[in-house]
């Protein structure tokens, strides 16, 4: 017996925090604002960018987006994102990833200020993630660790094993593991015996890109499987890194793609920028 850990619920828990929090402010003056920055047409980054926007309005934040046309260049960028750091109704901005590809994404990144950077994808806060002394946490990894607390499941002294070494989900979930004292390793395309090691996991992160990559087999008895992937089929269904159907009966708990991980990411999105308001 397994039990889905589910992503929406906790979400729900999490926003329902946020939108009390929110009001709070708000009687103090202070909406929270978010600035949703998106250049071109890619139809995936479309769909994030409206949800984020439906988020904000859910838990009674202001958004404001920004849609930019394709050939933006580097330099209209770093100007707007220079206005929005100095623009006091907003606390938080974004630029949705992937820029088209004639666009430095580095140096946008680092033009964000670090107070507003509420992706926490600015070196500073990836720094202050290393040390473990952060105010904005990845959204990504933290939605995954507030799911586990939402479960009681005990990180402390657990073994995690991450597949996939991103700069957004990959690397900063070790950080955020290792914040809560588990034992962490970190799997990637190069290493030699993934199976062995993806087997020894407590805890294993599949966030690797390839649907079903993660089959019953690499699976320890009774450990605790959070889906990352959101892979696109050919049949126009949502499938994860995992497959779900060979692999749930071996675990303690599973997410599930849709509705796992995925809706927790534009909820501590919100949450970072409740804190960045505050
Ligand atoms: N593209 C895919 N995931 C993300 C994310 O978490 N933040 C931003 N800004 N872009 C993304």
């Amino acid at each position: 017996m397994y039990t889905r850990i589910d992503g929406k619920e906790v979400s729900a828990a999490v926003r329902e925090n946020i939108k009390n929090e929110v009001s709070a402010l708000k009687a103090q003056g202070i909406t929270p604002g978010l600035a949703v920055i998106i250049v071109g047409n890619d139809p995936a980054s479309r769909v994030y960018v409206n949800n984020k926007k439906k988020g904000c309005e859910q838990v009674g934040m202001n958004s404001f987006e920004y849609a930019l046309p394709e050939e933006t260049t580097t330099e209209e960028l770093l100007e707007l994102i220079e206005k929005l750091n100095n623009d006091a109704d907003v606390h938080g901005i974004l630029c949705q990833l992937p820029v088209p590809e004639h666009i430095d994404e580095e140096k946008v990144l680092n033009a964000i200020s670090p107070d507003k950077d509420v992706d926490a994808f600015h070196p500073v806060n990836c720094g202050k993630v290393m040390t473990g002394d952060y105010r904005f946490a990845p959204c990504t990894p933290a939605g995954m660790v507030e799911m586990l607390k939402h479960y009681n499941i005990d990180i402390a002294g657990k073994h995690c094993v991450i597949i996939g070494r991103s700069n957004i989900v990959g690397k900063p979930m070790a950080m955020l593991m290792l914040k809560h004292n588990a034992t962490v390793t970190v799997c990637h395309s190069r290493t030699q015996n993934l199976a062995e090691i993806a087997k020894q996991a407590d805890i294993l992160v599949a966030a690797v890109g390839r649907p079903k990559f993660v089959t019953a087999d690499i699976v320890k008895d009774g450990a605790v499987v959070l889906d990352v992937g959101i892979n696109r089929m050919a049949d126009g269904k949502l499938c994860g890194d995992v497959d779900f159907d060979a692999v749930c009966e071996k675990t303690s708990y599973i997410t599930p793609v849709p509705g796992g991980v995925g809706p927790m990411t534009i909820t501590m999105l919100l949450k970072n920028t409740l804190e960045a308001a505050k």
